[in-house]
């Protein structure tokens, strides 16, 4: 009998956002031999170090340094990777955070936190569906995150740009499920990551990198619809979404606000 050289799970994976935290558990997670990895970052002496990392578990690489606000350039990068090789998997990851340190949200925070946790998230992911609806194969996976449930004073553009890219990847979900395309929206709770490190407020359940690209993993593998964890914060932020703005605006106005 022939044996099967195919890795198990996807084989070639897409990354934003890999020359850190989540995204370079990401990529360490999925790199074996056969598969390639498409990644992308801004740090290049961090990009081609995880990529070193990850030949070294016997992956192929491909390292590209982009901002992912750049449409066309991502539209080309994301497309050129795709004719390579089918991408089977792309993860929409890079983000970043704001804090309100205390005072109202400037208007350029906003609209920059808007700019790569919304629109990277588009220049990543819509120059494929088209490809991956075409051929009925492919997963989207969008990471949003448990800030996504429901705004918080200390980080509005932060959590309204997660709930953007949690209500889109439902509805995108419903809308690819006819056509043999998979998405899957990853709503972690606090990481311990270049992110949060800048935190000086408790963070409960703080998880590590490595241990949350496991469970990520694991749920696409699944196609979760949804990838909410620790289950304790995913709980909490669930409930706490579900009450009335009068119970809980007085609530969240006493909480700590990020820097
Ligand atoms: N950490 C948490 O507790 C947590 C919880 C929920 C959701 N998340 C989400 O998880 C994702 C990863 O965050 P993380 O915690 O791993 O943070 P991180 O360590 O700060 O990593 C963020 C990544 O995004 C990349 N990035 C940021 N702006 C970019 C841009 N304009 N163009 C291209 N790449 C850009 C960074 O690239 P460079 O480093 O090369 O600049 C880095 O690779 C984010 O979407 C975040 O919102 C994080």
């Amino acid at each position: 009998m022939q044996s099967d050289h195919r890795p198990s799970g996807p084989a070639h994976i897409l990354i934003t956002g890999a020359s850190s935290g989540i995204g370079t558990a990401l990529a360490l997670a999925y790199a074996r031999p056969g598969a390639l990895l498409s990644l992308a970052g801004r740090d290049e002496a961090r990009l081609n170090e995880v990529a070193a990392a990850a030949r070294s578990q016997g992956a192929e690489t491909d390292a590209a340094v982009l901002d992912v606000r750049d449409r066309d350039a991502m539209a080309a990068w994301v497309v050129a990777a795709d004719q390579r090789r089918l991408i089977d998997l792309v993860i929409a990851n890079a983000g970043i955070s704001g804090g309100t340190h205390g005072g109202p949200e400037s208007a350029e925070q906003t609209r920059a936190v808007f700019a790569v946790n919304l629109d990277g998230v588009l220049n990543t992911v819509l120059p494929l569906v088209p490809r991956m609806t075409g051929r009925k194969a492919g997963q989207i996976a969008l990471i949003s995150s448990l800030a996504g449930h429901r705004g918080f004073p200390g980080a509005p553009a932060y959590c309204g740009s997660k709930a953007a890219v949690k209500v889109w990847g439902e509805s995108l979900r419903g809308e690819l499920a006819a056509q043999g395309v998979k998405v899957n929206v990853v709503m972690p709770g606090f990481v311990k990551t270049h992110m949060t490190d800048v935190n000086d407020f408790p963070m409960p359940f703080l998880m590590s990198a490595e241990r949350a690209a496991e469970i990520i993993r694991r749920g696409l593998e699944k196609d979760r619809a949804r990838i909410a964890f620790p289950w304790p914060m995913a709980a909490m932020a669930w409930f706490v979404a579900a009450l009335s703005p009068a119970i809980l605006d007085p609530l969240l106005r006493k909480l700590p606000k990020k820097n």
